[in-house]
């Protein structure tokens, strides 16, 4: 993603705190970040704090002779990309919603000419408050967007909903929030990870697939406005936010579960590393070793990405080759024999585990080597081929 200009409002509730690292996390991924903060917002954590991370002066109010036309309110939010309000607090939203403007951000937000996005943060009973409530359905229908809140214990001991968003979660929703819309109204359907195949009650067959690209891939569709399904193997990566996952551990379970989700999505897209092979004589009990060395017998499994495009109304499906040798002959090879529009090309070696990727995408029109780049960027440049495919149809 582009660096962008993000004004950063912090309104007092605890979660204030927790804005300092969303301010470093913003400028490590390059974003310029000027912060503006409400009074008791100081009174959490001090101007200080927020001038040394984002390397700017820290503007807390309205009467600031600082900028130089004397007009805090607008010139702040004239130069923002976007205007981020974490923590909003029940007070703040009441006021946006409203119109009211007796303070720097409450006026910055009305002055503004770029989005609006808030992140709430209270107690479990003031977000559900009706009117607290009704302050954030006008928000939304006035085209603020609304990050989280969370779900977990507060600063006040209970627990429920009400969380301001962890801040690596708002960097990523914030990303998202960028991308391009280029898979608006698609339903995309993933698997990824490897799978598990058990021998007995604690043993199994698996393989080093780490999950992070097909993680990446559903947070990039996802950011691409599609609606995204994730099938996964057992992993050990949060899902992505607002992608419902199906945990699975065999290719047996994973294989019922997509079947049973494909007839809804528009593309499939089979990053799993499913295992070849499972266990015809899995054990119900531990084996012992005082039994002998086991003789364990092996069954092919279902090819899960080779039914689901052979089906009569097969979605757009998209394949992975992990290969160690031979990669582009064994790939392509690959994709004419599951029939696949698109098949992305890795080196096993390279890729699985690894936080960055090289690949080179297959397609009917040829060979598109990408260069080596982390793994999200990767995913986005699948994303922008897999829509060009996907407008061409
Ligand atoms: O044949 P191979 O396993 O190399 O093919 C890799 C591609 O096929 C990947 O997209 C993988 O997710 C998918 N696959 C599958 N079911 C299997 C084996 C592979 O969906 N049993």
């Amino acid at each position: 993603m582009t660096a962008k200009r993000i004004l950063l409002g912090i309104s007092g509730g605890i979660a204030a705190y927790k804005s300092a690292e969303l301010t470093r996390l913003l400028v490590k991924a390059g974003h310029q970040v000027e912060v503006v903060m409400t009074e008791s917002a100081t009174r959490f954590v001090t101007p200080a704090t927020f001038q040394a991370l984002s390397g700017h002066t820290v503007y807390t109010d309205l009467w600031d002779p600082r900028p130089s036309n004397a007009m805090a309110h607008i010139e702040l939010s004239r130069r923002a990309d976007v205007f981020l309000i974490a923590p909003a607090t029940a007070n703040l939203l009441f006021k946006l919603a409203h119109g009211g403007c007796d303070d720097l951000i409450s006026t910055l937000a009305a002055a503004r000419t770029c989005p609006l996005i808030v992140a709430p943060a209270m107690n479990l009973q003031m977000w559900q408050n009706p009117p607290n409530q009704r302050n954030i359905e006008q928000l939304q229908a006035d085209g603020v967007t609304v990050f989280g809140p969370g779900n977990g214990a507060q600063a006040c001991g209970e627990t429920g909903d009400g969380r301001m968003l962890e801040p690596h979660q708002i960097v990523e929703l914030l990303h998202g929030f960028f991308a391009d819309k280029l898979l608006a109204g698609k339903k995309v359907l993933l698997t990824a990870g490897p799978t598990y195949e058990a021998i007995d009650t604690v043993r199994g067959i698996t393989n080093i697939s780490s999950g992070k690209m097909g993680y990446a891939l559903a947070r990039a569709c996802r950011d691409a406005g599609a609606e995204v399904t994730l099938v996964s193997g057992p992993t050990h990566l949060d899902a992505p936010m607002n992608v419902p996952r199906i945990d699975v551990q065999s290719a047996a379970e994973m294989q019922q579960a997509v079947l049973s989700e494909v007839g809804r999505s528009d593309v499939f897209i089979s990053v799993a590393a499913v295992a070849d092979y499972r266990v015809k004589n899995r054990s119900e009990h531990k084996i012992k070793k005082t039994a002998g060395t086991p003789a364990i017998e092996l069954a092919e499994n279902p090819d899960i990405l080779a039914t689901v495009a052979s089906l009569p109304a097969a979605p757009f499906c998209v394949g992975f080759a992990a290969e160690s040798q031979n990669l582009l002959e064994f790939a392509e090879a690959k994709r004419r024999r599951k029939k696949l529009p698109l098949l992305v090309a890795n080196l096993a070696q390279q890729a699985m585990g690894a936080d960055d990727n090289q690949v080179v995408l297959l397609d009917d029109a040829g060979q598109h080597p990408l260069p080596a780049m982390p793994k999200d960027d990767v995913a986005a440049a699948i994303v922008r081929h897999l829509a060009a495919l996907l407008a061409k149809r």
